[in-house]
């Protein structure tokens, strides 16, 4: 049976089947999942997420006692307030059973909504804030090769210019600083690694104090690649032993750098130097493991990647943003998963190959991601929950068919997909539907 109780009455053990919020609040990939870890619960108390429905035939019945375990103080205060705490009841299942009507829950908003002239006006806004950016940049890597100190009060404006854009969309800053000739690529990439970090430190709760250094951080993260020959920094083929060596020393050299410049903050210094370290220990140029890796530079490593797979390079073509998600979790000994995460909802990213139930009581596979808004996903639906039948394959381009909605990420196992690495791969190599 399915019982709706208060997160903090949460006892280990129990089976969730439903969390009463969308999935960009929810801590956790699936929407159901037996709770093994206290973090988890913990995890869901810290969302501000108060109700759950438990199946107690797949784990643990109610709770022994009625009263919150974490918030009893909460609770005691808000019945003061007159908000009396609902008691657990048993609910009716609302899905996988395709007999009951779907009703959707609240919608989310992730940005700030805007008219599409407003948005118009944004996007102009971004487009000089990059611009001047890309300017900047390049005075202040020029200064950097030919000795000069990097003049990091220059960065301030820019900084605040890059942080309020992405207040109000972060998509909009991003999806044009995607587009990267190769003359500008350091340049534009180290715009686009200072808005994403901007974002996720955001997203992650940072004091908005820290803004300005997690922002200047981005900035200045790869101002070592001026000891690097164009020769190499633009080469179309594969590079050779040697000079990955010499890529390979750009985190010392932009260090060096920074500390003999003023007003460069401890973050930027620490991000310059350890980008490129992994959480397995095999990265550079410290090979440093996860343990000594702080929580601004595993947030580096993430952005640096993301944008650079996400961009046009000399060696390859760029990753969808829902494919480089995909291509980033199947490395798990580079990044810190959890923060991947985050990271992914920060942007509203799904990856590819992710099950999702659609606002028509449909089960859906992402196959992309809209090329207006790389953080609206394309599916392919193919299953009814109504009727419990395949239907014929549709492909929905959520960007531009704003009508339609993914609704949650589902767990393939809810839905008796035993396999469904095949089941997604069988689907993703259809023919385009649309
Ligand atoms: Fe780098």
């Amino acid at each position: 049976m399915l019982h709706r109780i208060e997160t903090s009455q949460l006892e280990l053990g129990m089976f969730i089947d439903d969390i009463e919020a969308s999935w960009l609040e929810s801590p956790f990939w699936r929407s159901r999942l037996v709770l093994t870890r206290e973090e988890q619960i913990e995890a869901l108390v810290a969302k501000d997420i108060q109700w759950v429905t438990i199946d107690d035939n797949k784990g643990k019945g109610l709770p022994s006692s009625r009263e919150p375990r974490a918030n009893a103080a909460k609770s005691q205060n808000s019945e003061k307030r007159g908000h009396i705490a609902q008691p657990a009841r048993a609910v009716k299942r609302r899905a996988p059973s395709h007999s009951q009507p779907y009703i959707p829950p609240p919608g989310e908003q992730r940005f700030t909504r805007l008219t599409p002239r407003e948005r118009a006006a944004e996007v102009r806004k971004a487009k000089g804030a990059i611009k001047r950016s890309r300017t900047a940049v390049m005075n202040l890597f020029q200064d950097a090769r030919l000795g000069n100190a990097v003049k990091s009060k220059k960065m301030a404006t820019l900084i605040e210019q890059i942080a309020n854009s992405v207040a109000i969309d972060p998509t909009i800053i991003l999806n044009i600083a995607r587009l990267k000739t190769k003359d500008e690529y350091t340049y534009l990439h180290s715009v686009a690694v200072s808005a994403l970090m901007i974002n996720l430190a955001r997203k992650l709760r940072f004091p908005e104090a820290q803004i300005p250094d997690i922002g200047m951080a981005g900035l200045l993260h790869d101002v070592g690649k001026i000891s690097i020959p164009d020769s190499i920094l633009l080469k179309p083929g594969k590079l050779d032993e040697q000079e990955w060596t010499t890529v390979r020393l750009h985190p010392q050299k932009g260090h060096e750098i920074l500390l003999a410049s003023d007003g460069v903050c401890d973050m930027a210094l620490e991000v310059c130097l350890r980008h490129h370290e992994k959480m397995d220990g095999t990265g550079y140029p410290g090979r440093l493991d996860g343990d000594d890796l702080s929580l601004i530079t595993r947030m580096a490593s993430i952005c640096d990647v993301y944008d650079a797979i996400t961009s046009q390079r000399p060696y390859n073509k760029p990753q969808s943003a829902s494919q480089a998600l995909k291509t980033m979790q199947s490395c798990s000994g580079h990044f810190d998963q959890l923060i991947l995460r985050d990271f992914a909802e920060s942007l509203g990213i799904v990856p590819i190959g992710t099950l999702v139930r659609m606002d028509r009581a449909e089960l859906a596979v992402v196959i992309g991601e809209s090329p207006s808004d790389y953080a609206a996903p394309i599916v392919r639906t193919f299953r009814a929950l109504d009727s419990d039948l395949p239907i014929v394959p549709q492909d929905i381009d959520t960007g531009r068919k704003r009508s339609r909605k993914v609704i949650s990420i589902e767990d393939p196992d809810d839905w008796g997909f035993a396999d469904w690495s095949t089941v997604s791969a069988d689907l993703l190599a259809e023919e385009d539907l649309t």
